[in-house]
């Protein structure tokens, strides 16, 4: 198991990680999974994009973009992360994430943020357990599959 940063190459891969969760799950607020030319696209307008590989598999992935594009946020990032299903459980979301914090932290970005559909336990246990606390709810701020969902937003300083 190695992480190091993802390339164009790991770009389908990557779409077929998180395909299941905008066709099937609200924890994406998208509808329609990007293929692999889009994702490549979004790399280049991340900060840091990282993968897991496993014995030659992409077994998941984590990165930061920009939170808002006025200046005086530029040291504040949303961080994201998705972990094939089967993998889930075995610290592959912990290595990616600790080593994406810390990378950001070392680029002088100050403050992390994410946002997480609710209910999604899964996720709230583990930004919590990386050291994020909660911030508040937006409620119904989502619309999907015929229902209304709230975001719960979480923090860390780097
Ligand atoms: C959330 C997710 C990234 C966690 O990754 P993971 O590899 O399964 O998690 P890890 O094995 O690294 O666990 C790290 C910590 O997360 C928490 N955690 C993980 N799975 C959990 C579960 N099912 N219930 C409660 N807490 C859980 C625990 O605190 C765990 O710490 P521990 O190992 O000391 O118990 C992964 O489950 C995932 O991809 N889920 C679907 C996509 C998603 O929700 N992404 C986040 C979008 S906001």
């Amino acid at each position: 198991m190695s992480i190091r940063p993802a390339t164009p190459a790991d770009a389908r891969s990557i779409a077929e990680i998180y395909a299941p969760y905008v066709a099937d799950t609200a924890i994406s607020f998208e509808e329609t999974p990007p293929d692999a030319a889009e994702i490549a696209r979004r790399m280049e307008g991340a900060h840091l994009w990282l993968v897991d590989e496993t014995d030659g598999d992409i077994t998941g992935y984590a990165y930061a973009t920009p939170w808002r594009s006025r200046h005086a946020y530029r040291f504040t990032v949303e961080t994201t992360v998705y972990v094939a299903s089967e993998q889930h459980g075995r610290g592959v979301g912990r290595r990616l994430y600790e080593e994406l914090l810390a990378q950001l932290g070392a680029l002088g970005f100050v403050t992390a943020v994410a946002g997480i559909t609710l209910p999604n336990e899964q996720s709230v246990e583990f930004h919590r357990s990386l050291g994020f606390g909660d911030v508040g709810t937006f409620p119904k701020v989502g619309y999907k599959f015929d229902t209304w969902y709230d975001t719960g937003w979480m923090s860390r300083e780097l």
